[in-house]
């Protein structure tokens, strides 16, 4: 039955939880940008968190509290923002990034990460595997006991072969789902497919990253592990501080 009353304080529900949210996410990135000091060569991540730091970046240099930054996206989404927050952009060369930060879709106790979900994974590795020094950002829904608990691991494969290379992933025990956008296949920055790896348990990470990343097809996954330096997490009025002391 149609209940005015009931759908008007569903809608303010939804509209509170995504205020909230919204706000850790922006709370959390103003915490890793305090990691960011004048004179460095940034990587910036990709999703709605790093926006949050991206246009914290922008405003710090504006201000004069930074100078001298350059920057290198790990998308295109995110080149374009930083070039409209008057941000000096760069693309990837052999100088080493001092520091790169980003969000993620999930983190385990060991802080390995799965990324991806905004579908920018393989320039995310190939710019923070290039960095000194990697933070990692995300409110606390993200934690989870083993990784793929809630989110698929992201395959990035070449549009050719796909067919092939999906069953290859099946044969994994791994359930791949082609990503979709608009009822279209999604097609990434680099103009490949995106195929959702669904687990059905905890698995042996190292293993697992070798025997799809083997598979002829696959450009990258979003299995990024051993790589966090520093993952910030907000959680109601905290943030919490997780690090890797074996890095
Ligand atoms: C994009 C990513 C993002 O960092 C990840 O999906 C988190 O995004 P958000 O901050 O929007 O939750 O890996 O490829």
């Amino acid at each position: 039955m149609y209940e005015p009353r009931a759908m008007l304080s569903e809608f303010v529900k939804t509209w509170l939880n995504y205020v909230a949210k919204e706000l850790l996410k922006k709370k959390v990135a103003l915490a890793a940008l305090e990691h960011i000091k004048s004179d460095s060569l940034v990587g910036l991540g990709t999703g709605s968190t790093a926006k949050y730091l991206i246009e914290g970046l922008g405003e710090k240099i504006k201000r004069g509290e930074l100078s001298n930054i350059t920057a290198i996206a790990t998308s295109k989404e995110s080149h374009e923002l930083a070039i409209k927050q008057g941000i000096t952009m760069l693309e990837l060369s052999q100088k080493e990034i001092d520091i790169a930060i980003d969000g993620m879709d999930e983190v385990d106790p060991e802080l390995n990460l799965v990324k991806g979900l905004g579908g920018a994974l393989t320039r995310e590795k190939l710019v923070e595997a290039h960095a000194k020094k990697l933070i990692y950002m995300a409110d606390d829904s993200k934690i989870v006991d083993y990784l793929g608990q809630k989110a698929p691991i992201p395959v990035e494969v070449i549009q050719f072969g796909l067919a092939v290379t999906k069953a290859k992933l099946t044969r994994l025990e791994l359930k791949p789902v082609l990503r979709l956008k608009n009822n279209q296949a999604f097609i990434s920055d680099n103009g490949n497919y995106i195929l959702d790896c669904y687990l059905n348990s905890k698995r042996d990470l190292e293993e697992l990253a070798n025997q799809i990343i083997k598979i002829p097809g696959v450009v990258e996954h979003g299995l990024f592990l051993n790589m966090a330096d520093i993952v910030y997490i907000a959680k109601e009025e905290q943030i919490i501080k997780m690090t890797r002391d074996d890095k």
